[in-house]
């Protein structure tokens, strides 16, 4: 049985403003396997952002068990911290949080451009990131000059640059018109089913809900329900890389609410159907992204791109070698 992603056990937190100390997360149990796409709802107040900065190892503060990746978030200290955050989660917000003065290339390349050992193929692999969360072609530009949707996809590139397992998003949509917003939960869910990414997100809409495979409702810091979607199969994705010789198996854990039996130790599927599916859903993706793309930018519409292939290649990058393409970038963004 694998371990899940991520294990919380009796997890609280308090939140202390002079002299109120507020009880945020109550006796929090959750265990999220790979591959499946988890979504947290509940009133304003409830805990939700509080809960998935605790997933993403923005915040230490709290009592209990706290596993995510095989990490224990309170034993990290800082450096492994922010190793951790860097290379093991990736961060979307409602906000798109992007620098104004670097390009969607930069802003998706920045960690590595910061990084010690600065990455040589930094600018290849943004624009490839790009590419695949459906803007390659809006690499260069500024995010001034980019629809709401289309910064949304830089950050979503940004998140994903370090190839992190699990991405974290709180209200994605939050701060987009329907359509694109519409278009943004088609991306997640292609990132979850042909890329294996497990994908937790903070919502308040119902049509992101019920793209996930599974909602927990918080109140008051407390899981208050815990409901799988029936319909929908966990590990598309991740049943790819078991064809390349890893395995997935689902856990079979009663929830608090609902003690379920969940019957997800799927056979593997002969290689060659789902190759064949792989390809089907990639070609059906491609034609949404472009539909998506002529949709947002009606003004200069856009090449569909094609999902690249997931690849597991560890990142491994020499310090010597990479220079970024223009002196003008790098000056810009060392000013950061
Ligand atoms: N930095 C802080 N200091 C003190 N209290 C805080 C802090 N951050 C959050 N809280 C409190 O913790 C509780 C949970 O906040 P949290 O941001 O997790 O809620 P949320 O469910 O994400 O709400 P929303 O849907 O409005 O974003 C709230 O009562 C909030 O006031
Ligand atoms: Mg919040």
């Amino acid at each position: 049985m694998p371990e899940p992603l991520i294990r919380f056990k009796g997890i609280n937190k308090h939140y202390r403003t002079g002299q109120v100390r507020t009880h945020v997360l109550r006796d929090v149990d959750l265990e999220v396997q790979e591959g499946e796409y988890l979504a947290i709802v509940g009133t304003s107040g409830s805990g939700k952002s509080t809960l998935l900065n605790i997933i993403g190892g923005l915040d230490r503060d709290f009592t209990g068990e706290a596993h995510v990746a095989g990490q224990e978030i309170s034993k990290l200290r800082d450096l492994q911290l922010s190793h951790f955050r860097n290379e093991k989660v990736g961060f979307v917000f409602q906000h798109f949080n992007l620098l104004d003065h670097l390009s969607a290339a930069e802003n998706v390349a920045l960690p590595a451009m910061f990084a010690a050992r600065p990455m040589p193929d930094a600018r290849e692999r943004a624009v490839a990131v790009l590419e695949r969360v459906g803007i390659g072609a809006k690499a260069a530009e500024l995010p001034a000059n980019l629809s709401g949707g289309q910064k949304q996809r830089v950050a979503i590139a940004r998140a994903l640059f370090s190839r992190p397992r699990l991405l974290l998003c709180d209200e994605p949509t939050g701060n987009l018109d329907s359509n694109t917003g519409q278009q943004i939960i088609e991306l997640f869910a292609s990132l979850v089913n042909d890329d294996g990414i497990t994908l937790v997100i903070v919502t308040h809409e119902a049509r992101v809900s019920s793209t996930a495979h599974r909602v927990i409702q918080l109140e008051d810091g407390r899981i208050l329900a815990d409901v799988e979607n029936g319909h929908l199969e966990i590990g598309t994705g991740a049943k790819a890389k078991a064809e390349a010789g890893k395995t997935e198996e689902p856990e079979e854990e009663p929830r608090a609410e609902e003690p379920e039996e969940e019957e997800k130790a799927e056979e593997p599927e002969e290689p060659e159907k789902a190759e064949k599916a792989e390809k089907a859903e990639k070609a059906e993706k491609a034609e949404e992204a472009e539909k998506a793309e002529k949709a947002e930018k009606a003004e200069e519409p856009e090449k569909a791109e094609q999902a690249p292939e997931q690849d597991d290649e560890e990142k491994a990058w020499e310090p010597d070698d990479w220079e970024p393409d223009e002196n003008e970038a790098e000056g810009r963004v060392k000013q950061v």
